[in-house]
């Protein structure tokens, strides 16, 4: 009898029906100059091919069950022709709350769109219990645990291209020095996911440049080492670079000192 009524209950009341998310969630995609783009579930799913996985997920600490769209897939989609491991991206949740990315992370494979919790409607997440639906980025890879480098935003609203520069601009070196800008480069694709500069960037290392710059305490010979591999330093999850040349090295390191010449004081809001 009871079984009866909820199956009545459940019938009668589709949101409770376990989910497959809803078709008519939007979400948007921008990028600087372009006009903006958004999509619905329903149309996503006739463009990107779906997928049910699960995997420890380290909000709700227990194995999780997603329906779900390749990330690499929806982006492709979304910004045809764009070269997107090149590229910065920020994550923009319904609430105004922003994770910058950069875009080797997000297509760096592993990332994928969750639109429905395989075990039925929605369950809170996070510390204030919120809503993580319609689209909860998660991560499939048992490496991929880790909040800092793999962020998991939920209910994201929008998903846009940016330029780092305006994301992040006191970790820019000042304009003119060729080799500088080199440093730079190299600096945002092998070290910027782990360290800040000015306390914007990674908190998985040490910040680098306030108070002190790491070139003002360090040597230019342990400096290069470490880089070029700390493990014959120390233990650390800091990887080593053996794909660095010496003159990667030289760059890395005029960048670094250049950043010395423009400190933000150590009070400088954190973040981006
Ligand atoms: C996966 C994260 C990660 C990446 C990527 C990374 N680091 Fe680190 N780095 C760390 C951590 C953590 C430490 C703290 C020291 C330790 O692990 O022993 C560190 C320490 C350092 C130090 C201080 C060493 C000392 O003893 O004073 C320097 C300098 C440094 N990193 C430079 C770099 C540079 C340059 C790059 C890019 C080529 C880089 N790191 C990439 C995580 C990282």
């Amino acid at each position: 009898m009871r079984r009866l009524a909820l199956l009545l209950l459940l019938s009668a009341c589709p949101k409770l029906v376990p989910a497959a998310g809803d078709d008519a969630a939007v979400l948007a995609f921008s990028k600087p100059g372009g006009a903006p783009v958004t999509r619905t579930l329903a149309e996503l799913k006739a463009r990107v091919p779906q997928e049910t996985w699960t995997a420890f997920d380290p909000y709700y600490q227990r194995p999780k069950t997603w329906h779900a769209l390749p990330l690499d897939a929806v982006l492709k989609d979304a910004f045809p022709g764009e070269d997107l491991t090149a590229v910065d991206f920020v994550l923009t949740a319904s609430d105004g709350y922003t994770v910058p990315i950069s875009g080797a992370r997000l297509l760096g494979g592993g990332a994928s769109l969750a639109f429905a919790d395989a075990d039925g409607a929605w369950q809170p997440i996070g510390p204030k219990a919120a809503w993580p639906g319609p689209w909860y980025l998660v991560w499939k890879g048992a490496a991929q645990q880790d909040l800092t480098t793999h962020p998991r935003p939920w209910a994201l609203a929008r998903i846009s291209i940016e330029r780092f520069e305006d994301v992040f601009p006191r970790v820019v070196p000042p304009a003119g020095d060729a080799r500088v800008q080199r440093g730079f480069q190299l600096f945002r694709a092998h070290c910027f996911q782990c360290h800040a500069i000015n306390r914007q960037g990674g908190t998985v290392g040490p910040e680098l440049n306030v108070p002190k710059s790491v070139t003002e305490y360090r040597d230019e010979a342990f400096l290069k080492a470490w880089i070029r591999n700390p493990f014959t330093y120390r233990v650390s999850v800091m990887p080593p670079s053996p794909q660095l040349s010496e003159d990667d090295l030289d760059a890395l390191l005029e960048y670094l000192r250049a950043m010395a010449t423009v400190k933000v004081p150590v009070g400088a809001p954190a973040g981006h």
